[in-house]
């Protein structure tokens, strides 16, 4: 079979492999002192007090739900436009997700709508997602929260390298609680599996680090050197030092990765300039920097008379892979059983009816790019 151009994929050179063989030869492969330099230095990179290491963003959008879990409200609200892991950590936590309606324009959680959903008064929480690395106004969805005392967990999967309107950094939690992220192999870097979590809340810390691995907390205790104490069952969500060494390896590499995007996307939108039927995600706010975790076309397939199927199979054919992020979560069977639906979600539905993910990542060729295009252009044309 031909080689197909991936919609995304990780990029790892020499230097990486390098630093994980350093640590594949030590005694401590596991939870070592690697695990801690990558906090560190994570936490550092990004602007954050604190930095958790975990098995994935997943793992960390769970556990991070979980700190709120004793409050007594029932809902956490979310974007039906994300991944299903970020409803699952809700639900996990033992609360319900409330799914909020996005922006057209960037896909993000409209703060106007989220302030007509925080009417609902058993709400503890929201989770806004910047989808495909465009930060959300968290500004607005700050003083939104802020007046309810309802906490807020970002979730970055997609926006580590993205920074918000007054130049900090997505994880610096200048405007949440806990910001989570992924390391799985298509974000902005990669420890093959893993997620981070940052926060500036000292308990909040404490919390999350025992919580990673089963609520186990050392003691120092001279009597008994082996003792440790446990106050909550956690879980097994530690991090590997091998996968942190590429982690840190992959971090020194991150300004150079953000910047390959920023130029891929340049290109695109210059490429795509007044095609007709087809529009790109705009940020509402101007002044942020996006990672560009994806490039995501929206695309009138009433207009173009194509269906998205067809169009994603003749670029197939072409040697053009592409995705489609995400289908919205309450439409998974799961939630559909539980009575949820997309009647109040209508940006999200017709974003779903629109989007399709080109290919973006750093060693994509310009080439490519230009290949790209030519084929998208000539298919909805014919
Ligand atoms: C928006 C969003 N949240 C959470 C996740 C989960 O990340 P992970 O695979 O690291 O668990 C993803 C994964 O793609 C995602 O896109």
């Amino acid at each position: 079979m031909r080689n197909i151009i991936p919609y995304g994929r990780q990029f790892i050179d020499k230097f990486d492999i390098n630093e994980v063989s350093k640590i594949l030869k030590k005694d401590f492969i596991t939870q070592g002192a690697v695990v801690e330099r990558f906090e560190k230095k994570f936490a550092n990179k990004v602007g954050s007090k604190y930095a958790i290491a975990v098995s994935s963003c997943s793992a960390g959008l769970h556990l991070s739900c979980l700190i709120y879990s004793k409050r007594k409200f029932k809902n956490i609200v979310t974007s039906p436009i994300t991944f299903a892991s970020t409803a699952n950590a809700i639900f996990h936590s033992g609360k319900k997700p409330i799914f909020c309606d996005i922006n057209s324009q960037d896909a993000n959680i409209s703060p106007a709508k989220l302030k007509l959903t925080l009417k609902n008064k058993n709400i503890g929480g929201v989770i806004p997602v910047h989808f495909a690395g465009n930060t959300c106004d968290m500004k607005t969805i700050k003083n939104i929260c802020k007046k309810k005392n309802i906490f807020i967990i970002e979730d970055a999967a997609h926006a580590l390298g993205s920074q918000y309107d007054c130049g900090s950094m997505v994880g610096s939690c200048k405007y949440s609680d806990i910001t989570v992220f992924s390391m799985h192999p298509l974000k902005s870097i990669t420890t093959g599996e893993g997620g981070m979590i940052t926060t500036n809340s000292w308990s909040i810390y404490k919390k999350l680090k025992a919580l990673r691995s089963h609520g186990i907390e050392k003691t120092n205790n001279s009597m008994k050197p082996w003792w440790y104490s446990m106050k909550y069952p956690g879980f097994h969500y530690r991090i590997t030092d091998f996968q942190c060494a590429l982690g840190i390896s992959q971090l020194t590499k991150l300004r150079t990765f953000t910047k390959k995007r920023e130029d891929i996307a340049r290109r695109y939108i210059h490429l795509l300039k007044n095609t007709k039927n087809i529009n790109l995600l705009i940020s509402k706010i101007p002044k942020i920097k996006k990672s560009y975790h994806l490039f995501v076309l929206k695309i009138d397939f009433k207009k173009i008379k194509l269906t998205k199927t067809k169009l994603m199979n003749r670029l197939k054919k072409r040697g053009i892979g592409t995705q489609v992020h995400y289908i919205p979560v309450p439409k998974l069977k799961f939630y559909k059983t539980l009575g949820y639906n997309m009647k109040n979600l209508k940006n999200a539905q017709e974003f779903y009816n629109q989007a399709v993910s080109i290919p973006i990542f750093f060693q994509l060729k310009k080439n490519s790019q230009l290949k790209i295009i030519k084929e998208i252009k000539k298919i909805i044309k014919s």
